[in-house]
């Protein structure tokens, strides 16, 4: 068996640039080929490269040596390729959001079942080891009864960022602003670590942007299933860009972390090991991060992450993958009740 799994990309812009890098890093991965709509820029970044560019999305899909691929065009246009790369049999590492709404996701998610193939949702923030160090406390019961549980999302966008492609800051190929591409990462965290949210009332603002169609600030008021409740604030707005923050608060202890480092780590029962925790921020590698003011100011680390796990899986011929794409679903489905939420004036169940 082939100890690599040979990836397309399709659509070659700013964040294909990382899918490259990380594939070039990942052990058990690598880059073949890649397509866009755009031939000359598919061309300029297949040489740069070095794998092939092809000409055409059909004979990208027959193409027999690609066996999965990575989907990094503009939102809105994820559904369009990742349905048909899905029917052909290609394996996916989908860019988040998965789509602008709940059901061109669901379009994706059944393709991926009629044919088998695997889809990994992009949610490299849930790979942050500080985040499974919470995860784990919140699995081990550790925060008693989870009461709180918000995050802050206060970045910072430029005027040029949106006026730079002309499907920014657009409903039908954005999908919305600072919580449908920027907050996104982070309201996954809290629905990964607490659980679904039940219900939402918000409130979403234009406010320091011209010429988008979506919200560049939002609040929004939290229920969860399990009783606990939160807020999201959300931004592009705000000069420099703040380091995001994820804070859980329970009846045992509460933890905030920022941007990925733990700032704050305090349980009634402690344990060997949280007073170090509390001394070095948590473990110390950074794998995502950053964002808060410039988009590109990532590392490739969490995208060779989810490379891996997904050419692992593929490779061990796996039917079933974390992340998946019912799981990226939960954050498209829960910033769509809160825009529903800002438009109605209303609470709006989750669904
Ligand atoms: N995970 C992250 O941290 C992260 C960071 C940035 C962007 N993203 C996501 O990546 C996606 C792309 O964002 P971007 O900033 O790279 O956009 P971009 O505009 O820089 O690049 C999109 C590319 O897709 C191409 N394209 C458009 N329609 C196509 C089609 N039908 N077939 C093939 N190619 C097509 C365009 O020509 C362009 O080259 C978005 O969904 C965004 O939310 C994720």
């Amino acid at each position: 068996m082939a100890d690599k799994v040979k990836f397309g990309i399709i659509g070659t812009g700013a964040i294909a640039a990382m899918h490259a890098e990380a594939l070039h890093n990942a052990h058990n991965a690598e880059l073949v080929a890649v397509f866009d709509q755009v031939g000359e820029r598919a061309q300029q970044f297949a040489e740069k490269y070095n794998v092939r560019a092809v000409s055409s999305f059909e004979d990208f899909l027959a193409d027999k040596e690609i066996q999965a691929v990575t989907v990094a065009t503009p939102t809105g246009i994820h559904n369009k390729v990742a349905v048909p790369a899905a029917l052909a049999g290609k394996h996916l590492l989908c860019e988040k959001p998965l789509d602008v709404t709940t059901e061109k996701v669901d379009e994706i998610i059944a393709a991926c079942d009629k044919t088998g193939v695997l889809m990994m949702s992009v949610f490299q923030s849930r790979f942050v080891k500080n985040v499974e160090l919470i995860k784990q406390a919140v699995d081990a019961g550790r925060f008693g009864k989870i009461v709180l549980v918000s995050c802050q999302c206060k970045w910072f966008r430029t005027q040029e960022y949106y006026d730079s492609a002309s499907w920014r800051g657009t409903w039908a190929l954005d999908g919305g602003g600072a919580l449908m591409n920027q907050s996104i990462h982070t309201i996954d965290l809290l629905q990964y670590l607490n659980g679904d949210v039940d219900e939402v009332m918000a409130a979403t603002a234009t406010l320091s942007h011209t010429g988008i169609e979506v919200e560049d600030n939002a609040v929004a008021i939290l229920k969860y299933k399990n009783g606990a409740l939160g807020t999201i604030e959300g931004s592009t707005s705000c000069q420099p860009g703040f380091p995001r923050r994820v804070e859980i608060s329970g009846s045992l202890g509460s933890v905030v972390l920022e941007d990925n480092k733990l700032v704050r780590w305090q349980f009634v029962n402690e344990e060997p090991g949280d007073e170090e925790i509390r001394k070095s921020g948590g473990v110390g590698e950074v794998i995502s991060g950053g964002g808060a003011g410039d988009p590109m100011a990532i590392s490739s680390n969490g995208h060779r992450i989810q490379i891996e796990a997904l050419a692992e899986a593929i490779l061990s011929g796996r039917k079933k993958i974390d992340l998946d794409g019912r799981e990226g679903r939960r954050a498209v489905a829960l910033i769509c009740s809160i825009y529903k939420s800002a438009k109605l004036g209303a609470p709006v169940k989750v669904c």
